[in-house]
């Protein structure tokens, strides 16, 4: 029987994962489906009941859900109780949900996708500490990128991501921008240059290090004023999309055990965004 599987959120019309998806299951010749279902904080709950007596194979969640879901799920992995928080819903043949999270591992997937190997021995500037950083931040750990620094406005952030792991620091982005060199992979985690967001940069990178790498979650628009920067600093830059790509690759593979094409798919989105 064809499969179907979902991605709630508010708001949800704009997501590219449903043509990300019906794409890759075509070219892997499953007989599935994908579709966006917009659904409010109040009615989560009831959402979650109706995708499981439907029939949903599996879903992605989005924001604002990917905490609030989590009471209505049977378990987590490990990635999602890390991160206290769920991007990917599987269902189980017994009809159990479990939640998982791609997002951080997506990113480190696509850094060494991007880079061609592991970037290899250096110190790691984490730039932010919301949830996207914190996905990150125990990714890069867990692949053996280090020693961490995180450094954000709000320093307090910064400093509870790095108790939690091995080898991490805080610093403030007084000193973050003053140390600049020392670091080898520096990663951009705000919203600060999000279209539609705020304009600007959470710092100036023009104190770089030869050969650094410097990397942007955000996809939209493809190169913000950091990365630009960056560039214009003599930097490997790597913009969001690498990350969206695989973090749907890896909630791809988590329902399937496929995994798919991600360099055709980053180059799409790369041209209908461009
Ligand atoms: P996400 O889940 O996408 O990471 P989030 O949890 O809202 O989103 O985190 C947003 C990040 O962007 C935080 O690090 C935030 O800094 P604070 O912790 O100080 O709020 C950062 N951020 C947002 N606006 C910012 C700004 N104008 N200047 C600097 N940092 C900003």
């Amino acid at each position: 029987m064809k499969k179907w599987y979902a991605v709630i959120g508010d708001p949800i019309a704009q997501s590219m994962s449903p043509a990300m998806h019906d794409e890759w299951f075509a070219a892997n010749e499953m007989d599935a489906s994908y579709i966006p279902i917009h659904v409010t904080a109040e009615r989560l709950e009831e959402a979650v009941g109706s995708l499981r007596t439907l029939g949903c194979s599996g879903w992605n969640v989005t924001v604002p859900h990917k905490q609030a879901i989590i009471p209505f799920l049977d378990r987590l992995d490990a990635s999602a109780e890390l991160m206290n928080a769920v991007n990917t819903v599987r269902v189980e043949a017994d009809g159990s949900l479990v939640g998982f999270n791609t997002d951080g591992r997506g990113f480190v997937r696509a850094l060494e996708e991007s880079c061609g190997k592991h970037p290899g021995e250096g110190k790691v500037l984490l730039v932010g500490a919301g949830g996207a950083a914190r996905g990150i931040a125990f990714a890069l750990h867990a692949a053996g990128y280090g020693p961490l620094s995180i450094t954000n406005r709000t320093l307090e952030k910064a400093r509870s991501i790095a108790v939690g792991l091995p080898n991490a620091s805080s610093l403030t982005i007084t000193e973050a921008e003053s140390s600049l060199s020392n670091f080898k992979l520096i990663v951009q985690t705000t919203t600060v240059g999000m279209h539609f967001a705020q304009h600007g940069m959470p710092f100036n990178p023009n104190r770089l290090a030869e050969e650094a790498i410097v990397a942007d979650i955000i996809y939209n628009p493809l190169e913000t004023e950091f990365l630009e920067n960056a560039r214009a600093n003599g930097a490997e830059t790597m913009n969001g999309i690498g990350m969206f790509v695989h973090q749907g690759a890896l909630a791809f593979e988590t329902w399937t055990g496929t995994y798919p094409n991600t360099k055709k798919m980053i180059e799409k989105i790369t041209t209908i965004l461009g």
